[in-house]
Parts: C-alpha cells; structure tokens; sequence
C-alpha cells in the first residue's frame, strides 16, 4: 500500500510516498527559510502564497522520485493541526482534491503527532509506548504515548517553545533566521558556563512545564546592560555572541533533558521519542543521549531532516488507517498551537 502525505503546517512544503512498511520512495523538502529571513520570523501571509506557489511541483517533484504515479496512490494524509491557517489550508486543500478525483481515503495528521512518529519511521521497529517529547518552533510538549493514536498530554511550555527562543534569541545576537542552526553553530565556540541563564521550574520534578521567556529577557538585559533593554545599537564581538550562544543553549537543553527524565520516571516509560525542528540541535543530542544511558532509557531522535518539518513523519496516518480514522471531504483545518486537552 502506498500513500502520499502532505505537509505545509507552517514555512516547509512537503510531500512524501511511503510504502506501509515504512520505506520512504520518494520525500520533497521546499524550505521557505529565505523568504522570511529578513524578518526573521514566518510571516504567515507569505507563507501561506509560497506554499500555494508550490505545492504541486512539491508533489510532481515527489512522485518522480518515489517512481509512482498518482492511480497508484492508495490514500492520501495531510497536516490539519496545528499551524498557520493560510498554510494548513493549502496542504489540505490540495489532499482534499486528490481523494475526490483519485477516489481515495483521506487521513488527518496531527502535525505533532507525527513529529514522534519520525523517530516510529527513522528507528524501522516499534518504539511506542513512549514518552514523547516535542520541541519545534511553535509547540514545547511531552505526551504519554500510549499508542501511535494514543497521545496524551503530560505537560508543556507555559510561554515561549524552545524552538521560538532559539529565533528570537538569534535575533537579538544579530544571527540569522530560523535561529537554532545559527545558535548552535555559533555556540560551538563559546563558553557554556559563562553566563548563568535561569532554568525554569528545573528543581520542580513532579512538575512537567517548561518556561523560556524569562529566559529570552535574561539573555536581553545581558546583551543591553544593566536597565536597558534595547539591544539593537549594542555591539557584540563574536566571542560574546558565542558565548552566548553557548550559555543560552545550554539553559535550553538542561530543562529539555531534566523534564524528559522527569517525564519517563513519573509514567515508569522506559521509551523517549524527540521530534520537531530543535531534536536537530547537537548539543540536546548529545545530553539526551548521556543522560539517557545513565538512566537505562531507551532514546530515540530521528536524524536532523526528519526532526524539522517533513512529509515523511505522515506515515502516521498508516496507523490511523489500521484504526479506522479517515475523514469526509468536509474534514477543516484546526489552526494555532494545540492547547492541552
Ligand atoms: O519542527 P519545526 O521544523 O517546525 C515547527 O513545527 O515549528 O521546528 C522549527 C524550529 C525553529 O524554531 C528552528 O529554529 C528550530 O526548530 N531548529 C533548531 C535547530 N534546527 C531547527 N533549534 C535548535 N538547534 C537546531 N539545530
Ligand atoms: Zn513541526
């Protein structure tokens, strides 16, 4: 059986062929980065015209390579939550059409749902249940998963999601957009314990929530100075921004790897899942992974293109399919960040 998944929650046009088995035929990345550098955030209203702009040679693109064509897709899934309205509605529109003209099922994927099943798809072996830890731009969560469709909120970020940190502290170090690669680039010269950056609820350990606004102030006033808070005129050499860089990330990453732990030992999960854009940060890699075999927990991060936004982690929908769960044609999209339910 084959399916075509189709991504566009936020800034990357995606589509993949995946075969039931979990083989990826065919995977198509467009990556807006350079449209919203120089705002160095997404702007959603050009995101959601890119999207539209590419969204069929992504697929044209995909089918080449997957060596299929489209009769012999069997069902087709798309990111319907969360994310940018404008975006969400291109992947789901152009997915709704298929199935009409194709005459195939329609999956749903929720898009962070899916960020966990990357690590289902990369590791090629059964990794649930789980503990799943999600950290991209939009969304800092960890979920009990139960079952590939049984995903239950534990706990998450109560302000910023580390991956929205990582942008706007690049920002305020004069790095370029999307921030985590800049940072962690950058960090690789600096010093991790030379600024002393807070860490949320850290001590907290019955408590699974993340915190990272003071975080992103801490570094702002570090930056400006005493009583200021305007860091635009501020020269910085690159040691400093290096270090802090390193510092921040490193504040990052300590609460990630503390409140996963914390997460494994609370639902006695022996399993850890990493997905979304920030799992590609070397540094969180690294500690997870020390951490990790200390504590006897088996880890799972997908490699770096599978963690920032792809088409591939859609194979989710397989499962969906084996449990049924296929949508009408009148199926809408959920945008923003997914609340807690
Ligand atoms: O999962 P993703 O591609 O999109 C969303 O669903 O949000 O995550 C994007 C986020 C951005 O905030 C980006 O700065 C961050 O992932 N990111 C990283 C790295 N690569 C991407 N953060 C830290 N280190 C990285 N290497
Ligand atoms: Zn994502």
């Amino acid at each position: 059986m084959k399916l075509l998944a189709i991504e566009s929650t936020c800034d990357e046009t995606a589509a993949a062929v995946i075969t039931s088995d979990l083989v990826v035929l065919g995977s198509t990345v467009a990556s807006q980065d350079a449209l919203h550098q120089r705002f160095r955030g997404v702007v959603p209203e050009i995101a959601a015209r890119a999207h539209l702009e590419r969204i069929l040679p992504v697929i044209d693109e995909t089918l080449r390579k997957a060596g299929v064509t489209l009769a012999e897709i069997d069902a087709v899934a798309v990111a319907n939550t969360p994310g940018l309205a404008g975006s969400l509605l291109v992947g789901v529109v152009a997915a709704k059409t298929l199935c009409l003209v194709l005459d195939r099922p329609l999956v749903a994927v929720n898009h962070l749902h899916a960020h966990i099943y990357a690590c289902r798809v990369a590791a090629q072996r059964e990794v649930f249940p789980c503990v799943g830890l999600i950290v991209s731009g939009g969304h800092t969560s960890l979920y009990r998963c139960a079952s590939p469709v049984e995903f239950e909120h534990l706990g998450g970020t109560i302000d910023d999601a580390a991956g929205e940190a990582f942008d706007k502290v690049a920002s305020m170090l004069g790095l370029p957009y999307p921030g985590g690669p800049a940072i962690s680039q950058a960090a690789l010269g600096g010093d991790r314990a030379k600024y002393r950056f807070p860490r949320s609820f850290i001590k907290e350990t019955e408590r699974l929530a993340f915190s990272f606004s003071g975080l992103k102030t801490a570094v702002r006033y570090e930056i400006a100075g005493p009583g200021r808070a305007d860091v635009k005129d501020v020269e910085l050499s690159p040691q400093r921004v290096a270090d802090l860089a390193a510092s921040f990330q490193e504040a990052v990453v300590d609460c990630l790897v503390a409140k996963a732990l914390a997460a494994c030992a609370l639902t006695n999960l022996r399993v850890l899942c990493v997905g979304g854009g920030v799992g590609a940060n070397l540094r969180l890699r690294e500690r997870l992974s020390a951490a990790c075999e200390a504590e006897s927990i088996e880890l799972h991060i997908a490699p770096p293109e599978l963690c920032t936004d792809n088409a591939v982690m859609g194979a989710i929908a397989f499962e969906r399919l084996r449990a049924g769960q296929t949508e009408s044609l009148d199926m809408d999209i959920v945008a923003g960040v997914m609340r807690p339910t």
